[in-house]
């Protein structure tokens, strides 16, 4: 036996010599680095020599700088490969580390003396993982460990910096556990959970109350639509009366996020006013980390999102096609969109080291009365369009999370998803009317723009807000939102401008220059601007609670385009087309201009200004328009 180890080892070492002797000068460099300990940690003392550590190393992607080009192919219309759209696996394989990443890694641990049989591939590639002792681990990172204790008493290892050698260090994003602090601590009691279902978190629709005479608003009639938006006023703004045909191979994704959630009660009060054929009709519900249609809370800040969402998606489709609504998250913790992410595609659970447990839920969720299934990991198959109704402000996330959750919907536009995001409910100011500072901190004084995310991610289709103009009629042209809420809308801190809105954006800045100092927003010319499209977002009449209340925001946007969309997506397969996928870089080419109503009335007031104008063609305000249903459909069908 310890002749047998002997030679192992040495067999080990010849082959360690013969890869040094391939890359002699290997220094070792400074890979990640931390500056302060986290509040409330406090250093005990050095780790244990022998004490076992699980190592992993997360491997480099491949393919990441191709990412944009590789969705343009199968998303711009001018492409010959529009609409050969990719199968989950293919997305795996192109963006798994590649077999020269794994090899490079796991060689060089083999160099240092581990046993081949320690050091193992994780089956999704993504990782290498090596259970070390700690004395064998500070060697290989040329690092110290330490074992510090957190104020609940919770016990992590962590070290202040580590190292790798220099040919190593391009195939390595990070290795755990090293220089983070992302051990799961339990929230106390008097913390709320920052998931964002919660009714404390900014960006739900807002209501005026309770209408006891919308009862009495014939479901067929568009002569009050400046004071109340039913189905039947958005049929008659959009050209949208259509009956769908392929039903069978189709759906419609609409993301709410427990608490919030819908009433069947309301759906059926909704549909005996407003939509025949909706009564006792429920959506398809697709439960995630525990995800369910709670009944316990109620109030318009637990119902109003969901019971909008779905009463107005559900009608616009007709009741004949089949809605999906992905309900993520339990009660305790609640979910992030990376936990919605991480159950349409497994792979993304480990992509780039996986989610952020400071932003996002961690399941089994073991507070009591929290899910204790697993993690949601590629367990809900993605419908055509995703319609989503939240969002957080851009600076309230890092720019690492933004990027890595926004890869991700490009990912999903590979696969043929349309994802749509309402753009914000406070002109150019964020969730609550917060502004930003120079600091980067987000106050109601602050001076600039503030922008919403995932809105300024290049990979979504951002949704604004409109409304029929008091005393107009719906035959007549809509302007921006100016009751109770304003449409989001601006330019990126964080994300560049996409080339397929380039000319658009460059038309609006070249006639209709924002007269604000370069101090309050990004003036740069080079960054992502949204919103893309919009629709109306004033009036809506929804049931809730029991009885019917008059509802603004984007909120109400995203859902009827997603609609709309659905159905466009009805008549392509009907035809058997492929779905329509991203469709940013289509609704912006020539072939798609003059096809949206203009929205040129109206602006985006916040941060103490009046925002941005509506103008002719694109705008920060309204984006390209509102859809026209009829023209939409008629071009769609022209593109393979
Ligand atoms: C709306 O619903 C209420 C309650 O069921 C009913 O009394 C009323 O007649 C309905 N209105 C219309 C126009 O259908
Ligand atoms: C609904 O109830 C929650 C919790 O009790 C509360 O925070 C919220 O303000 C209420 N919302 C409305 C619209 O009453
Ligand atoms: C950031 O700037 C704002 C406004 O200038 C100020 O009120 C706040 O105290 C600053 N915060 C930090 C953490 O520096
Ligand atoms: C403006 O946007 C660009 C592109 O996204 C970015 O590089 C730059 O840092 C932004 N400027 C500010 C002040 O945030």
């Amino acid at each position: 036996m310890a002749n047998m180890r002997s030679l192992i080892s040495f067999i080990v070492l010849s082959l360690g010599l013969l890869a040094a002797a391939e890359s002699p000068i290997s220094p070792y460099n400074l890979h990640e680095k931390r500056t302060h300990i986290p509040a409330e940690w406090s250093l005990q003392r050095r780790h244990e020599p022998t004490s076992v550590l699980p190592l992993r190393f997360a491997l480099t992607q491949s393919n990441m700088d191709n990412l944009e080009e590789l969705l343009m192919d199968v998303s711009h219309p001018k492409s010959s490969n529009y609409g050969n759209h990719w199968t989950p696996g293919q997305v795996l394989k192109t963006f798994a580390p590649s077999e020269e990443t794994i090899s490079a890694v796991r060689n060089w641990i083999l160099e240092n003396g581990f046993e081949e049989e320690r050091v193992k591939v994780a089956s999704n590639k993504g990782w290498i993982e090596v259970d070390a002792t700690t004395e064998e681990a500070e060697r290989l990172l040329q690092t110290e460990y330490n074992l510090y204790t957190h104020s609940t008493g919770k016990n992590h290892v962590a070290c202040n910096a580590y190292h790798l050698p220099y040919h190593i260090q391009p195939h390595v994003d990070f290795v755990t556990p090293t220089v983070h602090f992302d051990a799961k601590i339990t929230r106390r009691s008097d913390e709320p959970a920052r998931s964002i279902g919660q009714p404390i978190f900014g960006s739900s629709p807002k209501t005026t109350g309770a209408v006891d005479d919308a009862v009495l608003i014939s479901p067929t009639d568009v002569s009050t639509c400046d004071e109340y938006i039913t189905p039947a006023c958005l049929r008659a703004l959009y050209s949208f009366n259509y009956t769908p045909v392929a039903t069978s191979k189709n759906s419609y994704g609409i993301v709410e996020y427990t608490p919030e959630a819908y009433l069947q009660t309301d759906i059926n009060l909704f549909a005996m006013n407003f939509s025949e054929g909706l009564y006792g009709k429920a959506p398809y519900m697709v439960s995630i980390d525990g995800g369910y249609a709670q009944t316990e809370y109620q109030n318009f800040s637990y119902n109003g999102e969901s019971d909008l969402d779905l009463q107005y998606g559900m009608d616009l489709v007709t009741p004949a096609q089949q809605v999906t609504l992905y309900q993520v998250g339990d009660m305790v913790e609640g979910a992030s969109f990376n936990n919605f992410l991480d159950a349409l595609d497994g792979s993304y659970c480990t992509f780039e080291g996986g989610d952020d447990y400071t932003q996002d839920s961690k399941y089994p969720d073991t507070a009591p009365g929290g899910y204790d299934g697993p993690e949601a990991c590629g367990t809900a198959t993605p419908t055509y369009v995703i319609s989503t109704s939240y969002a957080y402000d851009e600076a309230d996330l890092t720019p690492f999370y933004s990027a890595r959750q926004c890869a991700e919907y490009a990912k999903l536009g590979l696969m043929g998803v349309t994802i749509l995001y309402s753009s914000g409910d406070y002109g150019v100011a964020g969730n609550g009317g917060l502004c930003l500072n120079p600091n980067g901190t987000q106050t109601l004084d602050g001076t600039m723009f503030n922008p919403t995310f995932p809105g300024t991610c290049p990979y979504i289709t951002s949704v604004g807000a409109t409304q029929v103009n008091p005393g107009s009629t719906v035959y007549e042209p809509e302007g921006a939102c100016e009751q109770v809420i304003y449409s989001g809308g601006g330019f990126s801190n964080y994300f560049a401008m996409p080339s397929y809105q380039k000319e658009a954006v460059d038309y609006y800045l070249a006639n209709y220059y924002p007269d604000y100092p370069a101090t309050m927003w990004n003036s740069t010319g080079i960054s992502r601007a949204y919103p893309d499209i919009a629709a109306n977002g004033a009036n809506y009449v929804v049931a809730i609670d029991g009885a019917f209340e008059l509802v603004y925001g984007t909120s109400c946007s995203s859902p009827v385009s997603g609609a709309i969309f659905t159905m466009i997506n009805d008549a392509r397969l009907a035809a058997g087309k492929s779905s329509i996928g991203f469709i940013n870089p289509t609704i912006y080419s020539t072939d798609f201009s003059g096809l949206f109503n203009d929205i040129t009335m109206g602006d985006n007031p916040g941060c103490g200004t009046n925002g941005y104008n509506a103008t002719p063609g694109w705008d920060p305000v309204t984006g390209l328009g509102t859809l026209n249903f009829d023209k939409l459909v008629a071009q769609w069908l022209t593109l393979p």
